[in-house]
C-alpha cells in the first residue's frame, strides 16, 4: 500500500529518503512527504498530493538548504483514510512540531482515539487514521510515566493501537534516533557501516546496504548511526529477528535500459521461471521452501482450495488442471476476497493454497486466516520474502522473481505457474499418485520452460505492430479451452489494467452461450489454440469456434503452436509459439498478450508502470 523509510547516518537524509522514495513509488503515488531534522533543533516537513516529482518540485521552490539533517523519515501514500491531497500527506506533526510519523497500514481503533484527542482540544489537522498516533506520542512524551523518554513513549502509544501498521517517529530534540514498529504490515531493517535504515521493502535502501533484518509481528525497532536494537510492544528484546543478505542487486530494481519496469519485467521471465525452479528438484525429490507439514499431513489431505486475487487468481486455476491431474485431489479456485464470506467447507485434511506476490493481499491474507481459524493447513506462494502471508502459513514456496516493480503483474504470474506446478508435484511424490520418475520427468519438462519463453520473446515484435494497429479499436475479446482459459482471462486483465480497454476472457464454448452476441464486424478477438498434438480434441472444437467468430466479421488473432497448419486459415493473424507439454503451455502463451497490452498502453499513451487506481499491494479489503 503505502511505501515508508526512515534513515539515521552520516548522509544528507534528504537525498537518501527521497531516493528511497523513488524506488518505493509503485506501492502507492497519491502522495509524498518527508521529515528530515533541520540541525537546528527543528524538524523541516515538505508534503505533496501527486506523484514523487510534486514533492521534488516543492522542496525545490522551498530551498533545499532547511533539510540538512542526516535524520529523516519519508512516505509514499495510496489513500485509504481521507483523499488524496496535501493535508492528509504524511509526515504528520504533533502540534509542537517536533515529533512526526509516517504510517502504512490501518489504525481500526482510530475513532476512539481521535474523540478522547478532541476531547483534549488536540487540533487534529488531516482526515487520516495515522494523524492521532503522532499526537498520542506527543502528549505522552510530554506528561505521565514516560514523559521525556521517546521511546518509552512510542512503545506505550502502540501498546493502543488496533489493526495493521507500521509506524515510523522522529523527534526533533532526539536526532539521530528513529523509532519504527510493525504490525500485520511490512518493515525491514537496512544495516550500513556508520548508517541504518527502515523501509517498507529492501527497495529503500538496495543501493546503500545489502544486509537486512526481517522485523517479527508486533515488533519495535530503535535505529542510530550505530546499530539498532528490537523489542516487543512492551519493550522486552528476547525476540525473534531475521537477519538475511539481500541477492537482488541494484540493477535488478531498476528498469535496465527500458522506459518502463514493466517491460523489463516481461524480458526477465526467463529468468523468473529458472529461478523459482532452483533447487527445488533435489535427491530425486521436489523441495519446498519451508515445509511445516509433514508428508503424512499432505498424504491425509482430501482436498484442495486455491486462494487468490487477479493475476495471481489466474495462475491458481492454470494450477487447478495440473494439480487434479497429478494428484486426483479435487481442487476449487475461489477468489480470496469471496472465499471466507460464504462459508467455506474446511477441515485439517483440507489444504489451502494461498498465492501471493506481495504476500500482503489483505483478502489473501484474511482467506488464509480463516482456513487457519477452521484447522485446514495453508501453503503459500509468494514472492516477498517474509511476508504477511507467508508467516501465517504451515508450508512456502517461494517465486523468485525479484521485485515486481510494474504495478501490473507479468513475471510473477509465470513464475507463480511454475510454483503452482512445483506444489502439485510435491503433493503427487507425497500422495504417492506419481511415480519418482514421473514426478522427475515432469520437472524436467519444467527445466526446459525458461528457454522457450525466451524464444517467445525473440519473436514478439510482429505482436507491437499488431497491437499498435488495433490500438484504437473500443474493445478486444479472447478465448481459450482447458489452460488456455485463464491465459484468456489473463489477457484480458492486462488490456483492462494498463490500456484502460473494453476486454473480456471466455471459455470458447461458452461463446455460444451468449457471448457470442458480442462478436460484430471487425471486432479483435484474440484466441488461445490448444495443442493440435496434446489436445486434438479441443484443438478441432476451437477450429469451429473460431470459424463462427469469423463467419460474423471478428478478426481473429490466433496464438498457436508452431507447426499448426490447420489453424491457418481461420486466423487474420497468427502468433506462433513453440511447442510444449499441454498443461504448460500458459507459460508461453502468456507473454504476447502481455507484450500485446503493454504496446496497447503506450500507444494510447498511458504509463504501464502506474495504471490508474491501482496500487501494487492492496492491504484493505
Ligand atoms: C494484476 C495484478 C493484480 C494482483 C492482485 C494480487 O496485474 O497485479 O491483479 O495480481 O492484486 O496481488 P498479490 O499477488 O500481491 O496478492
Amino acid at each position: 500500500m503505502c511505501g515508508i523509510v526512515g534513515y539515521v547516518g552520516h548522509r544528507p537524509a534528504l537525498d537518501v529518503v527521497v531516493e528511497a522514495l523513488r524506488r518505493m513509488e509503485y506501492r502507492g503515488y497519491d502522495s509524498a512527504g518527508v521529515a528530515v531534522l533541520d540541525g537546528r533543533g527543528g524538524l523541516a516537513v515538505e508534503r505533496k498530493a501527486g506523484r514523487l516529482a510534486n514533492l521534488e518540485a516543492e522542496l525545490d521552490d522551498a530551498g533545499r538548504d532547511h533539510f540538512a539533517g542526516s535524520t529523516g523519515i519519508g512516505h509514499t501514500r495510496w489513500a485509504t483514510h481521507g483523499r488524496p491531497t496535501d493535508r492528509n500527506a504524511h509526515p504528520h506533526r504533533d502540534a509542537t512540531g517536533k515529533i512526526a510519523v509516517v504510517h502504512n497500514g490501518i489504525i481500526e481503533n482510530f475513532a476512539p482515539l481521535r474523540h478522547e484527542l478532541e476531547a483534549e482540544h488536540v487540533d487534529l489537522r488531516s482526515d487520516t487514521d495515522s494523524e492521532v498516533a503522532v499526537h498520542l506520542v506527543a502528549r505522552a512524551y510530554a506528561d505521565g510515566p514516560t514523559a521525556g523518554d521517546f521511546v518509552g513513549s512510542a512503545l506505550a502509544v502502540l501498546r493502543r493501537l488496533e489493526g495493521a501498521f507500521t509506524l515510523v517517529f522522529t523527534h526533533a530534540d532526539h536526532p539521530g534516533t528513529i523509532v519504527a514498529a510493525r504490525r500485520s504490515t511490512p518493515l525491514v531493517v537496512g544495516v550500513g557501516e556508520g548508517e541504518m535504515f527502515v523501509g517498507s521493502d529492501v527497495a529503500a535502501f538496495i543501493e546503500h546496504t545489502r544486509e537486512a533484518v526481517e522485523l517479527g509481528q508486533d515488533q519495535v525497532v530503535v535505529i542510530t548511526a550505530d546499530g539498532y536494537t528490537v523489542t516487543n510492544f512492551d519493550g522486552n528484546d528476547d525476540v525473534p529477528t531475521r537477519p538475511f543478505t539481500i541477492d537482488w542487486d541494484l540493477e535488478a530494481a531498476e528498469k535496465g535500459g527500458h522506459d518502463y519496469f514493466m517491460l523489463k519485467e516481461i524480458e526477465e521471465q526467463p529468468q523468473a521461471v529458472a529461478d523459482t525452479l532452483l533447487g527445488h528438484f533435489a535427491n530425486g525429490r521436489i523441495v519446498l521452501d519451508e515445509q511445516r507439514l509433514s508428508d503424512q499431513e499432505l498424504r491425509d489431505v482430501d482436498k484442495v482450495f486455491v486462494v487468490a486475487c487477479g493475476t495471481a487468481y489466474h495462475s491458481g486455476l492454470v494450477a487447478k488442471y495440473a494439480i487434479e491431474h497429478w494428484t486426483r485431489l479435487p481442487v476449487e479456485v475461489e477468489l480470496a476476497s469471496e472465499f471466507r464470506y460464504r462459508d467455506p467447507v474446511l477441515d485439517r485434511s483440507t489444504l489451502v493454497v494461498a498465492i501471493s506476490q506481495s504476500g500482503e493481499t489483505a483478502d489473501t491474507l484474511e482467506a488464509v486466516r480463516h482456513a487457519k481459524d477452521q484447522k485446514a493447513r495453508v501453503l503459500a506462494v509468494c514472492n516477498t520474502n517474509g511476508a504477511q502471508i507467508p508467516r501465517e502459513a504451515d508450508a512456502v514456496l517461494y517465486t523468485r522473481a525479484g521485485p515486481e516493480i510494474g504495478v501490473a503483474s507479468t513475471k510473477c504470474f509465470l513464475a507463480q505457474v511454475t510454483a503452482n506446478y512445483l506444489v502439485g508435484l510435491a503433493l503427487a511424490q507425497a500422495r504417492g499418485t506419481k511415480y519418482p520418475d514421473e514426478v522427475a520427468r515432469e520437472y524436467l519438462e519444467l527445466e526446459a520452460m525458461p528457454q522457450l519463453v525466451a524464444r517467445v520473446l525473440e519473436t514478439v515484435e510482429p505482436v507491437r505492430a499488431l497491437a499498435r494497429e488495433l490500438a484504437a479499436s473500443p474493445a478486444v475479446l479472447f478465448l481459450g479451452r482447458h489452460v488456455g482459459y485463464p491465459v484468456a482471462l489473463e489477457g484480458a486483465l492486462k488490456l483492462k489494467e494498463l490500456a484502460y480497454m473494453h476486454a473480456e476472457g471466455f471459455a470458447a464454448g461458452e461463446l455460444k452461450h451468449g457471448p457470442i452476441a458480442l462478436i460484430e464486424d471487425g471486432l479483435p478477438v484474440i484466441v488461445v489454440m490448444p495443442s493440435p498434438k496434446g489436445r486434438a480434441v479441443l484443438h478441432s472444437k476451437m477450429l469451429s469456434n473460431i470459424r463462427e467468430i469469423q463467419a460474423r466479421g471478428a478478426r481473429t488473432v490466433v496464438i498457436a503452436e508452431e507447426g499448426d497448419e490447420a489453424v491457418r486459415p481461420f486466423a487474420n493473424h497468427l502468433i506462433e509459439i513453440p511447442a510444449s507439454p499441454t498443461l504448460l503451455q500458459p507459460l508461453l502463451a502468456t507473454v504476447p498478450l502481455q507484450v500485446f497490452a503493454a504496446e496497447v498502453a503506450q500507444t494510447r499513451g498511458y504509463d504501464v508502470d502506474k495504471p490508474r487506481n491501482l496500487a501494487k499491494s492492496v492491504t484493505v479489503e
